[in-house]
């Protein structure tokens, strides 16, 4: 099947105001900034579904898009935002730690990471939480347009042992501004509806 629907559903701050937990989701979590907004437009084929700015801490709450009542994908507040107070910092944390925690039809969770920096000690909690939670862990190394071939192939090796990646997890350079990495994160989507039994599955979307 091709998308043919993708609509934003609800901002959410505490899990009662999640949507009904009937559809499989797959959440995007990152530091701010690192692009999670620009990528889920990218993958919808959509320019200004997922509202992105150059300013970081645009995202500040949990937002669900709803593709084709099949499933959705979970914008998450970006972490590391140097202007942000202590109390925000832990807000943060729960509000995360929250969904991640309890959310049963989450399906996966993609950590995005700018691929021209050396990654955060929040990253790396990000990610434990990841494989603490059971998750496989995608990771996207994003903004792969700024670096050079050789470039990107070094950033990846830095990713992969600076997070101290296990086999198990992935990782994929993208680039939502020339479009590329999209048809490796679908093709990996795809994948995860199958091992999961889910009749879901979505053709590669050729951009307009
Ligand atoms: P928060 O909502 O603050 O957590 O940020 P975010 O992770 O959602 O980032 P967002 O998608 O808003 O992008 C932040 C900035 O990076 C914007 O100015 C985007 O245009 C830019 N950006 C995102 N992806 C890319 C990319 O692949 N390449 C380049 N060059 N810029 C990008
Ligand atoms: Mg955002």
């Amino acid at each position: 099947m091709k998308i043919k629907n993708s609509s934003f559903m609800i901002s959410a701050v505490k899990s009662d105001q999640y949507p009904e937990g009937e559809l499989p989701e797959i959440a995007f979590a990152g530091k701010s900034n690192v692009g999670k907004s620009s990528l889920i437009n990218m993958l919808l084929n959509r320019r200004k579904l997922a509202k992105t700015s150059s300013t970081p801490g645009k995202t500040q709450t949990i937002n669900f898009y709803n593709i084709d009542d099949k499933f959705r994908m979970v914008d998450l507040p970006g972490y590391g935002y140097a202007k942000v107070s202590k109390s925000q910092k832990a807000k943060w944390g729960e509000m995360i730690g929250n969904y991640l925690s309890g959310r049963e039809n989450l399906l996966e969770v993609a950590l995005l990471v700018d691929i021209r920096h050396r990654v955060t000690s929040d990253d790396k909690m990000m990610y434990n939480w990841i494989k603490e939670y059971g998750y496989r862990g995608i990771i996207i190394a994003t903004k792969a347009d700024k670096l050079s071939q050789s470039g990107v192939s070094k950033s990846l090796k830095d990713i992969k042992k600076d997070l101290e990646m296990d086999e198990n997890s992935v990782l994929i350079a993208a680039s939502s501004e020339k479009r590329t990495g999209k048809y490796k994160i679908w093709d990996l989507f795809n994948k995860l509806f199958e091992e999961k039994n889910l009749d879901i599955f979505f053709e590669r979307q050729i951009s307009k």
